[in-house]
């Protein structure tokens, strides 16, 4: 039977939450975030202006280090990326056990776990921080590619350090030996616009990961790593490859939206959702996922695509947010609904969307690791509410 007192006499009193709905884990000065009006900043810098006038790499500086960087500090930092985009050869050995099929977040969360093991210094708290911070951000893309290229059968590209970083990402993964590859500014200003979008959201469930798995004091690969993992999951940053495989699955179903719509508001018996719709935090709209719609239009517009799965999702935007149960639910188009339809345009296949998101994020863990350690915070541990047997008898095995 199950007996309160005896629970309250184990525990005291907790409060009980489920999914962190109401409750602050943290004080932290990285990320702004205003559900109820969609407003979003970085160090008090709004989501807009950054998109619009920011490169990702000077993100990644505001978020890491608190300011936006003087020309000076710029070059440094871009510098020092420059020269670590290199993948130590040994890596290559784990990456080629792995089977040609597996899925690029996989290999992605096991390389970067795997980095403690190269880098074992990073176990050290007096180590050079700094210095593991740019090997993250360098190395990340070029493990990404190798997935990628894996994929295609194509042989791996070595980075080209002459180049910026997108540019230096769109090399290795699009390059191949027979012509010269010239990247275009219509896609490296694409991807700029999306990895800042995604570099930061304050306690989201990967960041809260990395905050909490590196709150045991453990190092910046593994807490990294764990976030990659937890990104992954389709409620998270695997949505936005949802979103293209649902869209791409009304297409072949002939279209029509408003089925899906109606079994999205039987989500209950039918265990479907839109993807790319509702967010824990965002009740009237997501910001990025305006900025996203605009560069949608505007790169497919650039880059003369015509995908008919984009009119597909503007098709299902309209038709849910003029239904009841998406409008009395506040479930509104967030930041994946349309990434994934730039990716495609780009030329980013689906299982890649999920490893865009976290080299956008990068910057996002990084800073909140690093405030959380710099803070000192205690080890994480919740509590819970037990609802098990109370005390009982053990019977032996034979008895039993
Ligand atoms: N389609 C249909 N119904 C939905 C959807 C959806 N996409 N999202 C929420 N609902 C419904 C729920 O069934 C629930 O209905 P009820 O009040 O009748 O019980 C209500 O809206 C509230 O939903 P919750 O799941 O309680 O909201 P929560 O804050 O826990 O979940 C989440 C937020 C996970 C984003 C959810 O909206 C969802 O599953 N969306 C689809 C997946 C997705 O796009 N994830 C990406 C999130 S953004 C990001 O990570 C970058």
């Amino acid at each position: 039977a199950f007996d309160i007192s005896n629970l309250r006499d184990q525990t005291g009193y907790v409060t009980l939450d489920r999914g962190y709905k109401n409750t602050g884990a943290t004080k932290s000065a990285i990320t702004f975030l205003d559900g109820e009006q969609g407003i979003l900043q970085y160090r008090g810098y709004s989501i807009e202006d950054l998109a619009a006038k920011a490169s990702f790499l000077e993100v990644a500086y505001l978020l890491i280090y608190g300011e936006l960087p003087t020309k000076e500090e710029y070059s440094k930092f871009e510098n020092a990326i420059r020269r670590h985009t290199l993948v130590n050869e040994d890596m290559r050995n784990i990456f080629n056990g792995f089977p040609v099929s597996a899925h690029p977040m996989a290999v992605l969360s096991s390389l970067v776990s795997a980095m403690s093991a190269f880098y074992p210094d990073s176990q050290d708290e007096k180590g050079d921080v700094d210095k593991h911070i740019v090997r993250l951000l360098a190395k990340l893309p070029t493990i990404a590619t190798w997935s990628y290229k894996r994929g295609m059968g194509h042989p791996t590209n070595y980075p080209k350090n002459e180049l910026d970083y997108i540019p230096n990402f769109l090399h290795m993964m699009f390059a191949l030996p027979v012509e010269e590859y010239k990247v275009d500014p219509v896609v490296a200003e694409a991807l700029n616009i999306l990895l800042i979008l995604h570099a930061d959201h304050e306690q989201n469930c990967s960041t809260s990961t990395v905050r909490l798995v590196g709150s045991s004091q453990a190092n910046i690969y593994s807490s990294i790593s764990a976030g990659v993992s937890a990104l992954w999951g389709p409620l998270h940053g695997g949505a936005n490859q949802e979103v293209i495989e649902m869209l791409e699955a009304i297409k072949a179903d002939g279209g029509d939206v408003s089925k899906y719509v109606d079994m999205a508001k039987n989500a209950k018996t039918t265990g479907f959702r839109l993807f790319g719709f509702g967010h824990r935090v965002y009740k009237n709209f997501d910001p990025r996922a305006k900025i996203i719609k605009k560069a949608a239009d505007d790169v497919l517009g650039k880059l003369g695509v015509n995908d008919p799965v984009l009119e597909i999702a503007k098709g299902l935007e309209e038709a849910a947010l003029n239904d009841e149960y998406f409008i009395q639910r506040k479930l509104y188009p967030n930041v994946d609904f349309y990434s994934g339809i730039i990716y495609r345009a780009l030329g980013i296949p689906t299982n890649m969307f999920t490893v865009m998101f976290a080299i956008g994020r990068l910057p996002g863990w990084i800073a909140q690791w690093k405030e959380m350690r710099e803070q000192k915070e205690p080890i994480g541990r919740p509590r819970q509410i037990y609802t098990g047997a109370t005390l009982r008898e053990f019977v032996p095995l034979e008895n039993r």
